[in-house]
């Protein structure tokens, strides 16, 4: 694909240089529909990324949409903090219907403000009152979010110094297979948990996400998330899952932990769960947890009623027949081959894959060599981001609805993109 270059001076000059994606992406977008965004040109580029983890039901979804536009032009109310709304009623009844009661899941349910650090922060701040403790363990390679509560448990080293101050009261501890795979899980964790000299005050909570998204994508074996239910409850620590970019059907099941088996104390959900990338976050969590005094934990945009409408749409739409998580599971079955058949064409380049559901990546081991698929598969019109402490890891995340047709298009384009830069 030719493409002239895109009017970027406002960007360049006015936006502050924090900005980021526009970088990797020199593209002025304009129109999305499904798995393509278009820009102002008129170039269509095939959407690996779903806005981060936001799209799983992808762009301006007609089904949502609709439910959107009928909302908008009856004068539904759009702002309305956590007062009681229809919006409100219906999202919550649907959640309890569709999601909660099937999985047989006791949760109440929190809006803290709209986005994923905001449900991360009511999570760190309710374990912590719950407790009575102020230390939580995370573990490496973990993100949570860019406030400084959620930064105090992400790993990233970039990301924690943008912080300015020192964050404190996390403690880090080996994710899945982070050691050489020989030392037992736990050991070093369970060590320090019982030896009354070892400096680790005693943790309100763990913190952790089943498939680690801008970690680089690390699956944690269920057997491995198991231990760790075991581990928490025996210590006395909760356990927070936190499901923003991996819930709502990204691992196939609505959240991810259903596959382990686990039932954690604290769930956050943000990113897909307002269903047409509208902003929205839960916090989920056991009645018995649910010690809040009545506004001490607030926020101006906790009750985006748009995102209720959109968000109950989707979860009538693809949760209620329980067809989403096999649809899912077979799309990653088929980027599963793509990726091994890649691997296999270049093994000079010792890469490796690794994913569950829809969320896959590819290791390089020479981190720059990720960089350069991603812009080259950008040039042939699809979007893929890095991931992983060295941005070493190209990370496929597309919307759960994409056809196989599409998939396999954006399939064809990587395995382009990683022979055209070996
Ligand atoms: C697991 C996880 N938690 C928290 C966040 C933070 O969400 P937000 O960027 O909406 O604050 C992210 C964002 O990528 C995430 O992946």
């Amino acid at each position: 694909m030719t493409i002239a270059p895109p009017d970027l001076s406002v960007f360049e000059t006015l936006e502050s240089e924090v900005r980021s994606y526009c970088r990797s992406w020199p593209a002025v977008f304009d129109r999305a529909q499904g798995s393509r965004l278009y820009d102002e040109d008129g170039h269509a580029y095939l959407d690996f990324f779903a806005g981060a983890g936001a799209l799983n039901y992808g762009h301006n979804n007609p089904v949502l949409k609709r439910a959107l536009i009928d909302y908008i032009e009856r004068d539904g109310i759009t702002h309305g903090l956590d007062m009681g709304t229809t919006a409100k009623r219906a999202f919550l009844e649907t959640f309890q219907n569709v999601i909660l009661r099937p999985r047989d899941l006791p949760y109440k349910v929190m809006f803290p403000g709209p986005t994923g650090t905001n449900a991360v922060e009511a999570a760190l701040k309710l374990a912590r009152k719950v407790k009575g403790r102020e230390s939580i363990v995370s573990f490496t390679n973990a993100f949570h979010g860019m406030s400084l509560g959620s930064l105090a448990v992400t790993g990233n080293a970039f990301k924690r110094a943008g912080a300015g101050i020192p964050l404190v009261h996390g403690t880090p501890m080996p994710f899945d297979n982070y050691l050489d795979g020989q030392t037992p899980d736990f050991l070093w964790f369970e060590r320090l948990l019982e030896d009354q000299g070892s400096g680790l005050n005693k943790p309100a909570a763990v913190i952790v996400e089943t498939v680690q998204g801008e970690g680089g994508i690390n699956v944690a074996r269920p057997e491995w998330l198991r231990a760790l239910a075991e581990l928490c409850k025996r210590q006395d620590m909760l356990l927070i899952v936190d499901d923003i970019q991996m819930g709502c059907g990204r691992t196939g099941g609505f959240f991810s932990f259903e596959g382990a088996g686990i039932t954690p104390d604290i769930v956050t959900l943000s990113k897909s769960i307002g269903g047409y990338g509208l902003p929205m976050s839960l916090c989920l969590f056991r009645p018995e947890l649910d010690v809040w005094e009545p506004g001490e934990h607030n926020g101006t945009f906790r009750g985006n009623n748009p995102a209720f409408v959109t968000a109950a749409a989707a979860l009538e739409a693809y949760w209620a027949d329980g067809q989403m998580e096999k649809q899912t599971h077979a799309r990653g079955e088929q980027v599963e081959a793509a990726l091994r058949a890649i691997c296999l064409e270049h093994p000079r380049l010792g890469a490796s894959y690794r994913g569950r559901g829809l969320v896959w990546g590819m290791e390089f081991t020479d981190a720059e060599q990720a960089a350069k698929v991603c812009r080259r598969a950008f040039e042939h019109g699809l979007l893929l981001e890095t991931s992983g402490p060295r941005s070493e890891v190209v990370k496929l995340l597309p919307a759960l609805t994409t056809t196989p047709e599409d998939l396999d298009e954006g399939l064809r384009i990587l395995a382009r993109a990683v022979r055209e830069t070996a």
